[in-house]
């Protein structure tokens, strides 16, 4: 590609992103644990050439007021799901999202080296901190880890991975039938870290990966998490919902980037995008009138209510204002801001809020022709405020082949999307550079 390419991640939910997508007469039944849909749809991302699919997590069920009335506790764990659809694919990127708070580094590392090594390079990691406080139940715990503990334990814990991940040089396994050596001990690296939270001695019993590291993304966005993504991460998945506010977090994040000593084109932002695209801009109203038509305002009112940061809503009258509410500790405190935002800005009651983000939860949400949609995309892309896109189909399959059908296309004609795969890994879809390995630890 000539100019600076643009990047797309197909962000994979069960049903789709839309809150009613389950009731979708074009959706199938059960689709969160339906693997022949996700083997469609990820190689339906991958015919358009997609950098990524991409899967969210959380190891808890949703609770709270209408969690039985969404389709989000019935799911595939992540790095299972990808390590199937490795198998059925062959050039597109990999990326779960593993939590750091109720897990140990050791695990991590292993199985997304694993993921690598199966997909010839293709595995990304979304570390995040758990957004959902139900999951500390399931850990032992009778409460969430706070936001502060949460990420301090998070970047030790990526220091970690990241160290074991350099646990052999990329040639360290001679495999020298002759001599009989199998590996070289100097291509062997002992990590020995131990550090406020983890005492963990290393190696890894998987060699060095394909991309030498898996790409490490990052979606949190509070001043902890921005800290965090700066520092470390290569890919950010984040939630703007408006040209203004992607632009301000853009800089900022590339400008601390910059400030701890990295590149910034060492760091690819891409922002939700939920997109109902249409053969004109009518049909693509009529689409999200038929599925706004199909919430069950409890089911969006919970949705909200985990959104802003887990407070139960469900007691409020919905058409008041929303209430004022605490700094969330549990949940995403970018999120709740921006929620927040949205609400006072544009004067909302707690129904029309729902209503709102029923869809796109609070993301950059485009209804319109592949024009309209293809506008809005290259402005983003242009002006400062995207690297490309993590997109949101509101139903799948069909939400994803629409975008498939009608707006790739209309990204290739401008110049803007890859026509072609030019690499095979992740990191070469994404022109980051592989890292050196680190050399032997004495
Ligand atoms: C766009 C976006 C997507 C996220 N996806 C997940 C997710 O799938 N699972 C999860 O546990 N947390 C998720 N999070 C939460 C964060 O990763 C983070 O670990 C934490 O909950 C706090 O976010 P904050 O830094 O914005 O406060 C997401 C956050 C953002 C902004």
């Amino acid at each position: 590609m000539a100019g600076r390419p643009l990047h797309l991640g197909a962000f994979l939910m069960e049903s789709g992103h839309h809150v009613a997508a389950w009731r979708s007469p074009h959706v199938p039944a059960r689709a969160g644990l339906d693997f022949g849909l996700y083997r469609q749809v990820a190689q339906t991302a991958e015919r358009a050439l997609f950098d990524a699919v991409f899967v969210a997590d959380s190891v808890a069920v949703e609770e709270g007021p209408g969690a039985e009335r969404i389709s989000r506790s019935a799911r595939f764990e992540p790095l299972t799901l990808l390590s199937a659809l490795a198998a059925v694919t062959d050039r597109i990127g990999l990326i779960a999202t593993v939590t750091a708070t109720y897990n140990e580094p050791y695990h991590v590392a292993r199985k997304f080296a694993s993921l690598d090594h199966l997909s010839g390079g293709r595995a990304g990691w979304n570390l995040v901190t758990s957004d959902n406080a139900s999951e500390a139940g399931n850990f032992g715990r009778d409460q969430h880890v706070g936001h502060a503990d949460r990420y301090a334990r998070a970047q030790e814990f990526l220091e970690v991975v990241q160290g074991l991940w350099d646990s052999w040089a990329d040639d360290a396994f001679v495999n020298d039938r002759d001599s009989g050596l199998y590996y070289r001990p100097e291509g062997r690296r002992v990590l020995a870290h131990e550090g406020p939270h983890f005492k963990v001695r290393g190696p890894l019993n998987v060699a060095r990966s394909p991309q030498g590291q898996p790409v490490i993304v990052q979606a949190g966005a509070s001043e902890a998490g921005r800290s965090l993504a700066a520092r470390s991460a290569e890919l950010v998945f984040t939630a703007q919902p408006t040209l203004s506010a992607a632009q301000a977090f853009y800089a900022d994040l590339k400008d601390r980037a910059e400030a701890a000593g990295r590149s910034r084109d060492a760091i690819k932002i891409l922002p939700g995008a939920y997109v109902i695209v249409g053969e004109s801009r009518a049909e693509a109203e009529d689409k999200q009138a038929a599925l706004q038509a199909l919430i069950d305002p409890v089911a969006a009112v919970g949705l909200v209510s985990r959104m802003i940061g887990n407070f139960d809503l469900s007691g409020y009258a919905l058409d008041e204002p929303l209430p004022e509410l605490p700094l969330t500790d549990s949940g995403q405190r970018s999120r709740q801001q921006l929620l927040t935002s949205l609400a006072r800005d544009g004067q909302l009651t707690l129904r029309q809020l729902a209503m709102k983000v029923a869809g796109g939860r609070g993301h950059l949400s485009l209804v319109g022709s592949a024009t309209d949609v293809a506008d809005a995309l290259q402005a983003w892309f242009e002006q400062g405020a995207a690297d490309g896109f993590n997109l949101m189909p509101p139903t799948l399959p069909g939400g994803l082949d629409d975008f498939a059908r009608l707006v790739v296309p209309e990204l290739q004609r401008r110049g803007l999307f890859r026509t072609r795969y030019e690499g095979r890994t992740l990191r070469e879809h994404l022109g980051l550079a592989r890292p050196a390995w680190r050399g032997a630890v004495a």
